[in-house]
């Protein structure tokens, strides 16, 4: 499963970087306004040096001819970028176009599995199901990755399950187990997934026993 982090701050995507758990980032407006109001293209172009692998970034544009423009921007500045898309109408006439150029796509906030069915019959690279915000109203976001898996299976549809807005430990088990394509979350998620209380007891303890010893090094 590819791990991307959600982010467009460019020193917590250095620092997972060098962990090596880091497939690809994903960003949204929300993150990139977030990170300090600096140049998109800059910002862009510094994850893409950072991070050798999909780097999604999103259009606010919400008509079909508006994306396509955007996005054709955005895809020029590297060849890592991937255009991401809202689940419009507008938007799937927009992937369709960026599909036949060979550009490739992340449809984003997608909700429901018949979304994801015309996002894929669209030609989307990855599609976006955001798990976290579906749990957040008392939905089952994980239900959603299991049933588009089993749909794009049924049909033997190419585009990339990203599961987002995963917010725990337990949507990256769940996400592997379905067998999601890839995941997407913030970097406090990401450092969550390697703590383990029994990790710090135990080594605590080799360390103390260690230093108990007379002559340690000799
Ligand atoms: C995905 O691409 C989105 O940027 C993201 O996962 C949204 O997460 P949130 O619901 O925690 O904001």
């Amino acid at each position: 499963m590819e791990i991307f982090i959600d982010s467009a701050d460019v020193n917590e995507i250095q620092e997972l970087h060098e962990m090596g758990i880091v497939d690809g980032v994903t960003t949204n407006p929300s993150l990139v306004a977030k990170s300090g109001g600096g140049s998109f293209t800059d910002l862009l172009l510094q994850i893409c040096a950072i991070v050798n692998g999909p780097i999604s970034a999103e259009v606010i544009s919400t008509t079909a001819s508006e994306i396509i423009i955007e996005g054709a921007k955005l895809a020029a500045l590297h060849k890592n970028i991937v255009v991401k898309v809202p689940l419009l109408p507008e938007g799937l006439k927009a992937v369709r176009h960026f599909t036949s150029k060979g550009i490739r796509t992340n449809v984003t906030l997608c909700f429901s599995p018949t979304q994801a069915l015309l996002a894929a019959k669209a030609g989307a690279t990855y599609i976006s199901p955001f798990v976290g915000r579906l749990d957040d109203i008392s939905s089952d976001g994980m239900q959603l990755i299991r049933d588009i898996k089993l749909i794009y299976t049924n049909y033997g549809l190419k585009t990339k399950i990203l599961t987002a807005s995963a917010r725990s430990p337990m949507h990256f088990v769940e996400a592997a187990k379905i067998g999601s394509d890839a995941i997407t979350a913030p970097a406090s998620v990401l450092r969550t997934l390697l703590k383990h209380p029994l990790t710090d007891i135990g080594l605590e303890k080799f360390i103390s026993d260690w230093k108990k010893m007379s002559n340690p090094q000799g």
